[in-house]
């Protein structure tokens, strides 16, 4: 085993180039306000699959791409989303950002699954290049091609060509750090609740990683 980082603030070790295990003295207080604000603006992650739409919220959604003609983006989804399987399947997804007064969507599609329910009935809606869905009312949506893809445990790494979009607001989308000081009290408990069940999974899988090549 072979400690490769120590500082006055954390020390961590790794056991091959493959795995990484322990962790001792990191002050996680120190972390979380820059982790926090890695967050980006919240959108409802479409899907398609053998007939049927669904919609996930995400926040963990970065640019991938520094060539303005070839846009891609990286979005990591949960495994225990129906989401997660409906994009592995589908190999597509498409991104819609809220806007700033949209925080009711938050919770019709972040805070239950599509399993138990359609969240997507009777909300307007166009199709994507690859069927995914795309909302005609929102701050902008961005068709998605999976081209790749990571395995981390308790989620996937999507890579993502941007094939089709179209920004429909001026302004700011909503951010989760903005958003979630509006929510009202029942909703932030029911995420609080959802979360910390999450939390606990994801604690179990975060370290079962595949590390065979994505097709
Ligand atoms: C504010 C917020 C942010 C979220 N961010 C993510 C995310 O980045 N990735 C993810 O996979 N799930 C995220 N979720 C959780 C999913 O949206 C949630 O588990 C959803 O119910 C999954 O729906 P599905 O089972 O129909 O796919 C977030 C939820 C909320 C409320």
């Amino acid at each position: 085993m072979l400690v490769v980082g120590i500082s006055q603030c954390y020390t961590f070790q790794v056991e091959s180039s493959l795995g990484f295990i322990g962790k001792t003295d990191m002050e996680h207080s120190e972390i979380a306000p820059m982790m926090g604000r890695l967050w980006s603006p919240l959108a409802a992650v479409t899907s398609h699959w053998q007939g049927k739409d669904n919609v996930q919220m995400a926040v963990a959604i970065a640019a991938a791409s520094i060539v303005p003609d070839r846009p891609r983006v990286v979005v990591q989804l949960y495994k225990t989303n129906l989401s997660h399987a409906m994009v592995l399947s589908a190999g597509a997804f498409a991104l819609n950002f809220l806007r700033p007064e949209q925080l009711d969507l938050i919770g019709d599609f972040g805070l239950v699954s599509g399993r138990d329910e359609d969240k997507l009935d009777g909300v307007g809606k166009t199709t994507g290049k690859f069927g995914s869905p795309l909302l005609t009312d929102c701050f902008g949506y961005m068709d998605c091609r999976v081209i790749n893809a990571m395995d981390a445990g308790d989620m996937t790494c999507f890579l993502a060509d941007v094939i089709d979009g179209q920004t429909l607001s001026e302004g700011e989308p909503l951010w989760w750090r903005d958003a979630r000081r509006k929510l009202p009290s029942e909703w932030l408990e029911r995420w609080e609740n959802k979360q910390s069940a999450e939390i606990a999974t994801s604690r179990s899988t975060m370290d079962q990683i595949s590390h065979i090549p994505w097709q």
